[in-house]
């Protein structure tokens, strides 16, 4: 399907020649140390249109393992465009383009060969409005281990009581696992759907915006949470300010129009920007 999508069009009319994109790649490695030795995801060279309009403009950048890299910028940026690439959940939008490659592992994520339902459970990915299905809080953890054919109770036990920790939720639902999840409070159906996508056992979780609609303890609970996850999970979170970016990035991607300005590891990018644009954009000159 790469960069032939539904309207048939073709990677060359996106506009991007491949010489100038090979040049910018040898750039990026020289200049920013930003690509990793076997990186958890690698975005190759992507570009992205809808309608014709360029979304993402030649990306490339790697995600290592069992860290949060975060994706911040202004509105309109590509971030979630980029995050739904990742899992694949663009497939269906009518009229886009694609080129370029994404790497789970070292695979091409769009290959012919690969099954999406088998890729959406590696990669994760939480919304940042949380939508609990209808049902209690543990149908809610536990529909897509079910789905996925579990059946023994005492794993799916298991599953429920893992997930429900992993999230930092378990302690405020475990003497009401039964109880409608609708009536949990906004931050706690945050955790909830993150604890969802954990009962899968993902390798990748891709959050956008997760703590956008919370009040700063919430936010604060699921910030905790997150650094209890990228021991053992590759976390790719967009952040709902630059605040708390700056609190949980390992390595921070900014995002303008499109187009990746920076990537820097640690806070670098928020104490010694390389980019004016980068620094006007963290030191809240524009937003
Ligand atoms: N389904 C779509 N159809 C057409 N254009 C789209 C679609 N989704 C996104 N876009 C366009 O792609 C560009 C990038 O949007 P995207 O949602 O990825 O940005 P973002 O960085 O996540 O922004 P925000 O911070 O507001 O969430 C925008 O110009 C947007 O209008
Ligand atoms: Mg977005």
């Amino acid at each position: 399907m790469r960069g032939d999508t539904k309207s048939g069009k073709r990677n060359t009319e996106l506009g991007i020649r491949n010489t100038e994109s090979e040049e910018r790649k040898t750039e990026n490695v020289m200049m920013s140390g930003e690509m990793v030795l076997n990186p958890k995801i690698r975005i190759e060279n992507v570009s992205y249109a809808y309608n014709g309009v360029l979304a993402l403009k030649d990306i490339t950048l790697d995600v290592p393992a069992c860290a949060i890299t975060v994706f911040l910028g202004p509105a309109g940026g590509g971030k979630t465009t980029l995050l739904r690439l990742i899992n694949r959940l663009n497939d269906l939008v009518e009229n886009t383009q694609m080129r370029g490659r994404i790497l789970l592992d070292g695979q091409d994520i769009y290959a012919p060969e690969v099954d999406v339902p088998s890729l959406r459970r590696r990669v994760g990915m939480v919304f940042a409005l949380p939508l609990p299905l209808p049902g209690t809080i543990r149908e809610n953890v536990l529909y897509g281990p079910k789905l996925a054919g579990i059946k023994e109770r005492t794993r799916l036990e298991e599953i429920l009581v893992r997930s429900l920790q992993q999230a930092a939720l378990w302690d405020e639902v475990k003497d009401r696992l039964d109880d409608p999840a609708n009536r949990l409070s906004g931050g706690q159906q945050q955790r909830l759907c993150i604890a969802r996508s954990l009962a899968l056992e993902p390798e990748v979780l891709l959050l956008d915006e997760p703590t956008s609609g919370l009040d700063p303890i919430s936010t604060a609970k699921v910030e905790e949470s997150l650094y209890q996850l990228k021991r053992s999970y590759t976390i790719v979170l967009v952040p709902h300010s630059v605040q708390q970016a700056a609190r949980v990035a390992d390595y921070a991607a900014f995002f303008l129009m499109g187009e990746l300005v920076e990537h820097q590891p640690g806070k670098a990018l928020f104490t010694a920007p390389r980019d004016k644009r980068t620094e006007d954009y963290v030191t809240g000159r524009f937003g």
